[in-house]
């Protein structure tokens, strides 16, 4: 089969379309023919070195959908979506230490094929395309349980969404939505905020204008009672700062670095609740997977990309390009 293959770190360049052997599923396995397979910005920092445990050569990609072709026979000739979060454990505050996500060290969905655990697996939702049921997984999973297990948003808070340009800021926006809150965004791009309001937002600001807390603070008169932040860096006081006293942050992500000087006595003063969360566990995703279907969300697809493009994709997603999710598809 042919997949993209990461010999060495560095630019998108090295990603390599090459032959590879076709997977062979050993018992409580399936293979799944991918249709089509997602972009996640780990997919990146791994690429690029700078992420923990990268083992070479790799096949990326966590997020994945396609038909089944071998294994497990009560999977077989079945259309799937892939849980890219593998042996969670059985601690449902935290993940034990057989825990990995798909897609390094296992090969992952930047392929023709995967050969993965049929506990992975779950039906793809009928009316959804390929492009769309690809691009859930991941991002959904992180989003529901940032939303829902950590923040455990209730109908009629409002919500803070960093970033939201970004594939998990998009699913973070929808769940909250759906159990009845009002979300507020923040976007480098005008246009990028247009369109969050387009599906649901009531508003958002930009971060690269001066006074952006401030504007937000107004906005959700007085700060809103959760954020949902993958940003860091700087903008991780900037939350502490906006962040209505009692109220929630959840952190999943770091894309612009560590917090330097954690303004932890506002932490303290203001009685808020930091939360970090990654992935989820299979019942996490179950649940994820019922909202969309039972609620009628539908993914935000991006821009599709052929496999053989994988390095296009990844340009794409450094310049924050995107509006939700990219995918790779020859479909
Ligand atoms: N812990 C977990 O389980 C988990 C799971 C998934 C992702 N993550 C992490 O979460 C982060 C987002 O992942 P993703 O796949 O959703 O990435 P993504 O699709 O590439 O989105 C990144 C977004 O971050 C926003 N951004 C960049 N610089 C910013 C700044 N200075 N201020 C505010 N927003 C900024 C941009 O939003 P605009 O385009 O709107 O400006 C960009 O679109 C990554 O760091 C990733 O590693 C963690």
């Amino acid at each position: 089969m042919r997949a993209v293959v990461l010999h060495e770190v560095g630019g998108p360049e090295n990603l390599r379309v090459e032959n590879v052997p076709d997977p062979v599923p050993m018992p409580g396995e399936v293979v799944v023919r991918l249709r089509a397979a997602a972009l996640n910005h780990r997919d990146v920092w791994i690429r690029k070195g700078q992420y923990a445990g990268i083992v070479l050569p790799a096949i990326l990609g966590s997020d994945g959908a396609g038909e089944v072709i071998a294994g497990d026979a009560a999977w077989l000739g079945r259309d799937v979506a892939i849980n890219a979060s593998i042996d969670w454990g059985d601690d449902p505050r935290c993940f034990g230490n057989k825990f990995r996500i798909l897609g390094m060290p296992d090969a992952g969905t930047y392929a023709e094929c995967i050969k993965i655990p049929s506990a992975q697996v779950h039906p793809k939702p009928g009316s959804w395309t390929w492009h769309e049921a690809a691009a859930l997984p991941l991002a959904g999973l992180t989003a529901y349980r940032a939303v829902v297990t950590r923040a455990q948003v209730q109908a009629g808070e409002s919500v803070v969404v960093t970033g939201i340009g970004g594939g998990v800021s998009q699913f973070a926006m929808q769940i909250a939505k759906a159990r009845g809150a009002r979300v507020f965004v923040t976007s480098g791009s005008d246009d990028k905020i247009a369109r969050a309001v387009q599906l649901g937002a009531t508003a958002g600001v930009n971060y690269k204008s001066d006074g952006w807390v401030k504007q937000l603070a107004s906005l959700t008169g007085g700060g809103p009672e959760v954020i949902i932040d993958s940003v860091g860096g700087p903008t991780m006081n900037s939350a502490v700062e906006l962040c209505r006293p009692g109220g929630r942050i959840v952190t999943y992500g770091a894309t612009t670095g560590t917090t330097q000087n954690l303004e932890v006595r506002r932490v303290f003063w203001k009685q808020l609740s930091l939360l970090g969360t990654t992935m989820g566990t299979p019942g996490e995703f179950a649940e994820m997977l019922a909202l969309y279907t039972s609620a009628g969300l539908r993914p935000v697809v991006d821009r599709v990309f052929p496999l053989a493009e994988a390095a296009a994709a990844h340009r794409h997603m450094e310049q924050a390009g995107q509006f939700g999710k990219i995918v790779l598809s020859d479909s």
